[in-house]
């Protein structure tokens, strides 16, 4: 381990080891909706998971709320994606240092999507001892299927961390990978300035659909919401019978 690194076989793995490390049948917090896994580790383990909802217009952070149940609740640890995910948006700096300074645990903000926001804590991370950033190669690298990924923490927190990592959780095809595409940072960045122009350019498409309500996105997915379909004085595509009243999915 380099001091304060924490090299696993997919951040999946790490999410699971900072949970047992910090909140075995304590409390974890998180936001809704989000990656689902905090909630699922967060539970597996005996956990009282909270998660508190974002702002259902915009999926913006009810960050007062938050720092509210922090209070109250004094949760082990916290997880928040950022830019989030499924949701594809990004937080406020100022709101997520509020968070991590308010916070009586860990604070784990997953940059798994940082390389398409170009935004990171990474500058920070040193300035806070309770903050844990979490990087995965499934994302800009491609490389899912591979099965990488790595924290960075204050150091004295990632050695507990790595205590509770199975040895040899990295196979050695993983990390020869690894150290390929880390020296191809030239290519790996053409294919996320390529991502980031599909993104945007399907993004404007989708804005152009009638019946669509699609929502900013800083990752390399976008979330879109497509209404209920009503075929009036139609036949339903595919189906039978009249849909005069409206028919549904
Ligand atoms: C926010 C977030 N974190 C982590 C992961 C998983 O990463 P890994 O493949 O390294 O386990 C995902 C995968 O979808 C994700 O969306």
């Amino acid at each position: 381990m380099t001091e304060g690194v924490v090299v696993s076989g997919g951040s999946n793995v790490l999410i699971q080891a900072i949970v047992v490390a910090a909140a075995v049948k304590g409390k974890v917090l998180t936001i809704a909706p989000s990656f689902s896994l905090y909630e699922l580790q967060g539970k597996m383990l005996g956990n009282k998971v909270i998660e508190v909802p974002l702002n259902s217009k915009d999926f913006s952070l009810p960050t007062e709320k938050i720092l509210k149940v922090i209070k109250k609740e004094k949760p082990h640890v916290i997880f928040l994606p950022n830019p989030n995910a499924p949701t594809g948006n990004l937080f406020p700096e100022k709101d997520l240092l509020a968070i991590i300074k308010a916070a009586t645990g860990l604070v784990v903000i997953d940059e798994a999507y940082y390389p398409f926001s170009g935004y990171t804590f990474a500058s920070v991370l040193k300035k806070y001892k309770n903050l844990i950033l979490l990087r995965t190669f499934s994302k800009a690298f491609s490389l899912g299927g591979v099965r990488l990924g790595y924290l960075m923490a204050h150091p004295a927190i990632a050695q507990e961390i790595q205590k509770v990592v199975l040895p040899f959780s990295v196979g050695i095809l993983s990390q020869v990978l690894g150290e390929i595409v880390l020296e191809e940072a030239d290519y790996v960045d053409r294919v996320v300035k390529e991502s980031i122009r599909e993104r945007d350019s399907l993004y404007q498409s989708l804005l152009k659909i009638k019946g669509i309500k699609v929502y900013p996105s800083l990752t390399n997915f976008i979330l879109f919401q497509v209404s209920r379909p009503h075929y009036k004085n139609s036949k339903r595509p595919g189906g039978s019978g009249d849909c005069d009243t409206g028919c549904e999915l």
